[in-house]
């Protein structure tokens, strides 16, 4: 899936520009500056597929990339929680991303990505009970591994896996990842490959 070509299709800024739910697609979701657009980068193999940057609120508006043959989506969404935006910008992209989370009927699994340094925080709590209570399967992409030691990683793959046991849509395997050093990747590669 990951070998074929890659294509940005659009950039969505309402609910009524989503493309045709005519495949499946996978998205992801998490804090700004938590990894979404460079996770995608690394999925794909290309390094400025999406955009990413170091100031939070990078990626506003939902992103579409055709995968494989054009068989499936791949969606890089704006982040949520504090953003380098105005106001009411930030509101508006806020309220387009828990829409879309809550009502794409081609969604077949959201990536909810935390940051190992920080762990679960009260904002990611509010995205996974949207999740749940619009009966999305969700899974979390542990992101950026390589700035943390082992011990710190892993009291904080405990602290989600507390997290994730309240929550009756998540996936309970979680994905340990460096976009930068490429742990993980070839993991989440073949979790989405298999997703039907
Ligand atoms: P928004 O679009 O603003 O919501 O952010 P995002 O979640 O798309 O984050 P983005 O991919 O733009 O990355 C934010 C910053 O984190 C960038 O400076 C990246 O280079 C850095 N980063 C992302 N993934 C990793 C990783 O695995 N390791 C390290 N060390 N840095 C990373
Ligand atoms: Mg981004």
């Amino acid at each position: 899936l990951f070998a074929g070509p890659v294509d940005f299709v659009k950039g969505v800024v309402a609910m009524s520009g989503l493309p045709e739910p005519d495949r499946l697609e996978v998205c992801f979701a998490g804090r700004s500056n938590v990894g979404k657009s460079s996770l995608i980068n690394a999925l794909t193999g290309r390094k400025n597929l999406a955009r990413a940057s170091n100031t939070p609120g990078r990626t506003q508006e939902i992103n579409y990339f055709a995968l494989g043959e054009m068989n499936r989506f791949l969606v890089d969404l704006p982040g949520y929680g504090y953003a380098e935006a105005p106001k009411p910008i930030v509101a508006k992209w806020q309220a387009l991303l828990k829409s879309y989370l809550a009502g794409r009927q081609t969604l077949r699994r959201a990536f909810v990505l935390i940051d190992t340094r920080h762990g679960v925080k009260a904002v990611d709590e509010e995205i996974m009970d949207l999740l749940d209570r619009s009966a999305v399967t969700f899974q979390v992409v542990m992101t950026k591994m390589d700035k943390v030691s082992t011990a710190e990683r892993d009291a904080n793959i405990e602290q989600v896996k507390a997290a994730l046991a309240k929550h009756p849509a998540a996936y309970p395997e979680l994905v340990v990842t460096s976009s930068e050093k490429g742990d993980g990747i070839e993991t989440l590669r073949t979790i989405i490959a298999t997703l039907v």
